[in-house]
């Protein structure tokens, strides 16, 4: 399904926007970040894949790996130890915290007894349990049932204290909250409500490093001329969308959001003009992406600035990551996870559309940026989805850089 957002404008960032996320605190954040030892040095590697290109009948596809942002697997490194940080620098003034410093675990003694909680089946609870061990304070996350015993352990390997209960995700919502309040403890989460909206907007503002990184990469090239991003409760996009609005203004690229079906809350929020819930059953094999309800606060950056929303199904991810592992004589195989895949896929799922891809001027001399926020997160799923290991597909990843 294809919508297109009649409240996108071409017009220079928005002042009441630019007061909110900004590139001055994203590139605040990112300096913090950079010290930050569970991040791998340097900028994670922006790929073209001509072959793949030449397939779908672009100029260009370009895709921006975050698997190898850090241990983590995904992007979300980059948000929770953010907020993590300036929560911790708000709620202790005096201390006057060197945000590095407490990065790097020298304050731990002093924070041993703070206690931050989320309700996250993925890679947020990873980012945040893996931040607060870094730091030294304590972190509970909450897990419902349909959680996967392989995403338990991968954050519970960070020291994060588990609490599964029986219900949905929802309910695991609602426990933390209850949880914080009896306890005193910050819900740290990376989705907006009603009243809460700050540590959310630094999670977003902290995802800025990846769309700084894509400019770094790219000065003096030919600008992108579309850039699809996948959206769970918006977050991801929001991050990306500011930076690369405040950084371009009027000229900034033709923007397209996509979803799962089942997990369409951005794409009904663009029908109803207002944040939405989705309306299938929110149970996708993107597990990162599978999200109920769109961030508010995410949607005051996308709803005038993402051009066109779109939804894909399962099929359409699980083929996305096939032909990224595969690669070419020309495209390097990639390790894309679920969640990572959903820009292509989209893509994929465009061009076969003769009407849609016109109308976004999706032809010969598009030039489209994709971003696969994570690797092989859960790898047992994505053994099972593709018949090949994650540790395969790296080999031949090498095998492949060095033929070349
Ligand atoms: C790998 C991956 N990609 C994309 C997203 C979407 O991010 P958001 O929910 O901020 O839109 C998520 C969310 O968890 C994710 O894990």
């Amino acid at each position: 399904m294809f919508v297109s957002n009649p409240k996108a404008g071409r017009r220079p960032y928005p002042q009441a926007l630019q007061e909110v996320m900004s590139i001055a605190r994203a590139e605040e954040s990112r300096q913090w970040l950079a010290g930050w030892a569970r991040l791998n040095a340097g900028a994670t590697p922006l790929y073209t894949l001509p072959d793949l290109a030449a397939e779908l009948g672009v100029a260009q596809v370009s895709v921006k790996d975050e698997s190898v942002r850090s241990e983590l697997g995904s992007f979300k490194a980059l948000g929770a130890p953010i907020a993590l940080v300036r929560l911790i620098r708000r709620t202790f003034p005096a201390q006057q915290f060197d945000p590095r410093g407490l990065l790097e675990g020298q304050y731990a003694d002093l924070l041993a007894q703070f206690t931050v909680v989320s309700a996250t089946d993925g890679n947020h609870g990873k980012g945040l349990a893996a931040a607060a061990q870094s730091i030294g304070c304590r972190c509970v996350i909450v897990l419902h049932a349909n959680v996967s015993i392989e995403r338990e352990q991968a954050i519970a390997a960070y020291g994060a204290q588990i609490v599964r209960i029986a219900g949905n995700y929802d309910e695991s919502v609602e426990h933390a909250a209850e949880l914080a309040t009896s306890n005193g403890w910050t819900v740290v989460s990376d989705t907006s409500y009603e009243g809460y909206e700050v540590i959310p907007r630094d999670v977003m503002q902290g995802y800025g490093t990846i769309a700084a990184e894509i400019i770094e990469a790219t000065a003096g090239q030919p600008p992108f001329t579309h850039v699809f991003l996948q959206g769970g409760v918006g977050g991801l996009a929001a991050g990306i969308v500011s930076y690369l609005w405040e950084h371009y203004g009027a000229q900034r690229p033709l923007l397209v959001m996509v979803e799962p079906e089942q997990a369409d809350c951005l794409y009904q929020s663009a029908l109803l003009g207002k944040p939405a819930r989705a309306t299938g059953s929110v149970d996708s094999v993107m597990a990162g992406l599978a999200c109920g309800e769109t961030s508010p606060l995410a949607w005051r950056f996308l709803e005038p600035s993402v051009d066109y929303f779109m939804t894909i199904s399962d099929d359409q991810a699980v083929a996305a990551m096939r032909r990224l592992a595969a690669g070419s004589a020309r495209d390097i195989p990639l390790v894309a996870g679920e969640s990572g895949v959903a820009g292509l896929a989209g893509l994929a799922r465009l061009v076969t559309d003769a009407g849609a891809a016109a109308d976004l001027g999706i032809d010969g001399n598009a030039r489209i940026l994709f971003i696969s926020t994570e690797g092989a997160t859960a790898p047992g799923v994505y053994a099972d989805l593709l018949g090949e290991s994650a540790s395969s597909v790296l080999a031949r990843q090498q095998a492949w850089r060095v033929e070349v």
